[in-house]
């Protein structure tokens, strides 16, 4: 049931506050640790661990990435993310303490699958970061971390990505616990964050009416691109796949840095370019890099759509339209800053009149490879 909703996907984007909750509940105990008792590796397993790869398609592929930044910074073990197609046709270097992630919604996308079994046949452990209970990649996996995001209808993935972003949160924060890393403190301040994020996903939600008119505003526009750099990379290339999915517009994320490399010059007058801009309080050297490339675009043309904290200044000059969302740490941020782009691309859809939940040429589960 759509509850209420025209689509299931509004419906789902308007339950990721409760999805994030429940996917935190019962996994942080009083005293602000960790409880991952379904993580079935044994502690001193997990902490000879000399290397974790990710793997995973589409949207998850995209949880993944940002896993990454996570898991490196808090943990110091190394870790690669690949796509789950790619990954086993080029003979990986796989060993038991390599620790393998396999993310899926479904638990049932061949080609996630196809990956974790040839993990698994070269001794690694596999730990499943899934939505569906006992489907076939958790089954075929060592342990599994359900997200608790509920059903996902729609094909668009929503819920289910920010569900895997706490997930993979999480799996990095207890590494980081099991193995006493130097993060100590920042892991304890980390999980408090984590617990008033449900909050600030609803505040963002409550502020979404002019995304969807400016939504509206673009939809005889050809091309939309997404610019983000660190964890907004990521967020960036996620807004550009659920327009290309949703809208069926030419829709391209990239790494800010990469502009100078090549993109700019696809820059021309009123392009509309979607910008993720970090923390100025956190790594503040990037929030002012990016702010640099929203002149440099808008001086060529673009139309700047910025994404950035409540209370970042410096953006206000350059931003033809500003969405601002709530403050959170660094690493944290794609929780709240991918909800916008959900929004955005679903009522873009809506007003070219596509099928939101059902979009042409794809499928919920991709069962073939
Ligand atoms: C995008 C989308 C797809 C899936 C991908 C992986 O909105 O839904 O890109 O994310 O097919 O699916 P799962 O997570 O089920 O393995």
């Amino acid at each position: 049931e759509k509850g209420g909703y025209d689509y299931f996907m509004l419906k789902e984007i308007a339950e990721q506050p409760k999805a994030v909750a429940d996917t935190l509940l019962g996994r942080i105990d009083v005293n602000g640790r960790l409880v991952l008792d379904e993580v079935r590796i044994p502690a001193h397993v997990l902490r000879e661990i000399d290397k974790i790869v990710i793997v995973a398609c589409g949207t998850a592929f995209h949880a993944g990435m940002i896993a990454k930044y996570a898991i490196e910074h808090w943990t110091r073990i190394p870790c690669e993310i690949e796509l789950a197609s790619e990954f086993r046709y080029r003979d990986p270097i796989l060993d038991p303490r390599t620790l393998v992630i396999a993310i899926s919604q479904s638990g049932e996308t061949m080609d996630t699958l196809m990956a974790l079994r040839h993990a698994r046949e070269q001794g690694s452990r596999v730990l499943a970061i899934c939505n569906t209970n006992g489907s076939t990649i958790p089954r075929e996996s060592d342990a599994v971390l359900y997200t608790h995001a509920g059903p996902e209808v729609a094909v668009a993935s929503t819920k289910a990505f920010l569900t895997q972003l706490v997930a993979c949160y999480l799996v990095a924060l207890y590494l980081g616990q099991v193995r006493g890393t130097k993060w100590g403190d920042e892991i304890h301040s980390l999980v408090r964050e984590l617990s008033d994020i449900a909050k600030e996903v609803e505040e963002v939600l409550e502020t979404m009416e002019p995304v969807r008119e400016l939504a509206r505003s673009l939809k005889d526009k050809n091309t939309v691109l997404f610019l983000g750099r660190h964890v907004g990379y990521p967020v960036a290339l996620e807004g550009a796949l659920k327009l290309k999915e949703l809208a069926y517009m030419h829709a391209e994320g990239f790494a800010a840095g990469e502009l100078k490399h090549g993109p700019i010059a696809l820059i021309e007058n009123d392009l509309p370019v979607v910008v993720v801009v970090p923390s100025p309080r956190g790594r503040s050297v990037l929030h002012d890099k990016i702010v640099s490339n929203i002149q440099e675009i808008r001086a060529r043309g673009a139309r700047t759509i910025v994404i950035a904290e409540e209370g970042d200044e410096a953006v206000v000059p350059y931003a033809d339209h500003l969405i601002r969302i709530p403050a959170t740490p660094t690493l944290l941020q794609p929780l709240v800053a991918t909800v916008p782009l959900q929004v955005f691309a679903c009522e873009l859809a809506t007003a070219r009149g596509n099928e939101v939940d059902q979009p042409r040429n794809l499928a919920k589960s991709v069962t073939v490879e």
